[in-house]
């Protein structure tokens, strides 16, 4: 299989790619800033391409990345978009550049990089877009999340669209709205919570899920939560 993870240099990301590198017929490639995690991704394991990809300046950048792709893969059959930018701050306290930020990261960003990589999707291709229970409608809201949820329902609702558009291409896409994961993002957004699913847990059923959901899902926002919606 040919994967991509798209911010793979750390939290589940990082735990997505040592799983889905255990297989050694998968090839992967691993997107983030983060160099020096980049190249220790890439002393790690065969069959596995890096390439720093900052998702706030997408559009400067897409040349870059599309030439890289293709110059180590021909077609994808999985992309993941793991990257997220969360900032706790109420919204009368967040700027303009933070709340941008998390936009391009959250949602610009990861829709760019599924219209770069379209030629590159078959029958049978898979799209994952993470997103949170903070953007499931319906499910409790926090405060200081405004932009960071908001960020999340639009990538959710963009998975519904797209999937209507690929769908006669066979090409899926779903999104996993998921619940609390103990890694860097939430130890540094809420100091002295601990979330109740480690990375690894969290990883190992979205590497499942990559594989197979596409043979029962296309289109839809799935919690993955035991509790909150
Ligand atoms: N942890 C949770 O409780 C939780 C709950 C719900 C949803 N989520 C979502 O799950 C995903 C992974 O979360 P996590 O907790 O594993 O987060 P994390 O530990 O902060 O990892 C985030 C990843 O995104 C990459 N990234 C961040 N900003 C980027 C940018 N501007 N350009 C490119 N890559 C960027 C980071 O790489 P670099 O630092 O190398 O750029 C890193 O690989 C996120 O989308 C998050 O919103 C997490």
């Amino acid at each position: 299989m040919n994967i991509i993870v798209n911010g793979g240099t750390r939290g589940i990301g990082r735990e997505l790619v040592r799983l889905f590198s255990e297989d050694s017929s998968n090839r992967l490639i691993v997107t983030g800033r983060n160099e020096t995690a980049l190249n220790s991704l890439s002393a790690g394991y065969l069959n596995l391409k890096i390439i720093q990809l900052d998702l706030t300046d997408y559009e400067r950048q897409s040349p870059r990345f599309l030439s890289e792709v293709m110059s180590f893969f021909d077609k994808v059959d999985i992309l993941i978009n793991m990257a997220g930018l969360l900032i706790n701050k109420d919204f009368a306290d967040i700027t303009g550049k933070e709340a941008r930020a998390i936009m391009e990261t959250n949602f610009f960003g990861p829709a760019a990089v599924i219209k770069t990589l379209k030629p590159f999707f078959r029958e049978g291709s898979h799209i994952i877009n993470i997103s949170s229970m903070g953007g499931f409608q319906g499910a409790s809201k926090y405060r200081g999340l405004s932009y960071y949820s908001a960020s999340k329902a639009a990538i959710a609702c963009l998975t519904e669209c797209l999937a209507e558009e690929f769908h006669e291409s066979g090409i899926s896409v779903n999104c996993l709205a998921i619940g609390a994961v103990q890694t860097e993002m939430v130890a540094e957004a809420f100091p002295g919570y601990k979330a109740p699913v480690q990375p690894k847990e969290m990883a190992e059923f979205i590497t499942g899920f990559a594989l197979t959901g596409n043979k029962y899902f296309n289109g839809k926002i799935l919690p993955v939560a035991v509790s909150n919606p």
